[in-house]
């Protein structure tokens, strides 16, 4: 049997954020629609949340479709929403039982009514939850995201301070990410997290998002792990 790479000694993340990239390479490759590489990622995304919780995480925030997502051929929109439509309560009842609330985060409006519909009847399932929690990014664009706070703390009126600000995030009830992983090969951002990844730390994936396995987010653990997160300071100041 493989050996488990996670010891009493790895310092597990508190709150993870993946960027779940390269689904539809992933079905390209197999000569599979893109419908497809979306419904494996769906069920991979399950699967890897179930094993976090298990490792010890509380907080999960997936990547799941950007604002500029949003701009894709219709076809794929359709295929995506009715993964959704199809799928989505049911999988997020099976991770959230274990006690952690759901919250979509992103500009939920621009997303067909019927799904806000189930957005929101998923999130009230698991409300009275707390202490673990599942942020799933939809219609998402962290600039959309620092605008909309922005005009928000307009309308209050009131000068913003860093942490007021967060409050003021679609985020508004997580820590920051700890670490952010991106699979699909590419080393980018892709208007994910702007503000709350001042300190996260970051790891890229060669993998396609369906293939990334239980194992492979134990390795990007066991990195993180190993890394000194200063935050601005010098060794001999984490020292004391
Ligand atoms: C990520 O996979 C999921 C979404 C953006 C919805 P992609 O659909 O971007 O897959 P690639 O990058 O084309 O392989
Ligand atoms: C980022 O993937 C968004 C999600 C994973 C939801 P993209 O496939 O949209 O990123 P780019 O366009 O390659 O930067
Ligand atoms: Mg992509």
């Amino acid at each position: 049997m493989e050996k488990n790479i996670i010891t009493e000694e790895t310092r597990i993340p508190r709150h993870i954020a993946i960027i779940m990239d390269g689904n539809g390479r992933w079905a390209k490759k197999r000569l599979l629609p893109r419908s497809v590489g979306h419904k494996n990622g769906m069920e991979r995304m399950i699967g890897l949340m179930e094993h976090a919780f298990d490792l010890g995480v509380s907080y999960i925030t997936v990547y799941a479709l950007s604002t500029e997502n949003l701009k894709r051929p219709k076809e794929e929109l359709d295929g995506l929403f009715g993964l959704i439509r199809n799928h989505f309560k049911e999988y997020m009842k099976r991770v959230c039982e274990r006690g952690v609330r759901l919250r979509v985060v992103g500009n939920l409006p621009l997303l067909p009514e019927d799904i806000q519909r189930i957005l929101h009847e998923s999130e009230a399932e698991t409300a009275h939850f707390e202490g673990k929690g599942i942020n799933v990014a939809l219609a998402y664009g962290a600039r959309d995201e620092i605008v909309n706070a922005v005009n928000k703390a307009i309308a209050l009126g009131e000068k913003v301070t860093e942490e007021s600000f967060a409050r003021l995030l679609y985020t508004a009830d997580s820590p920051d990410p700890d670490l952010i992983i991106r699979t699909g090969k590419e080393v980018r951002l892709s208007n994910f997290l702007l503000y709350q990844a001042a300190y996260s730390e970051l790891y890229f994936s060669e993998k396609m998002f369906p293939e990334f396995s239980d194992k492979d987010l134990d390795k990007a653990i066991v990195e993180f792990s190993r890394r000194t997160r200063r935050f601005g300071k010098t060794d001999e100041q984490l020292q004391e």
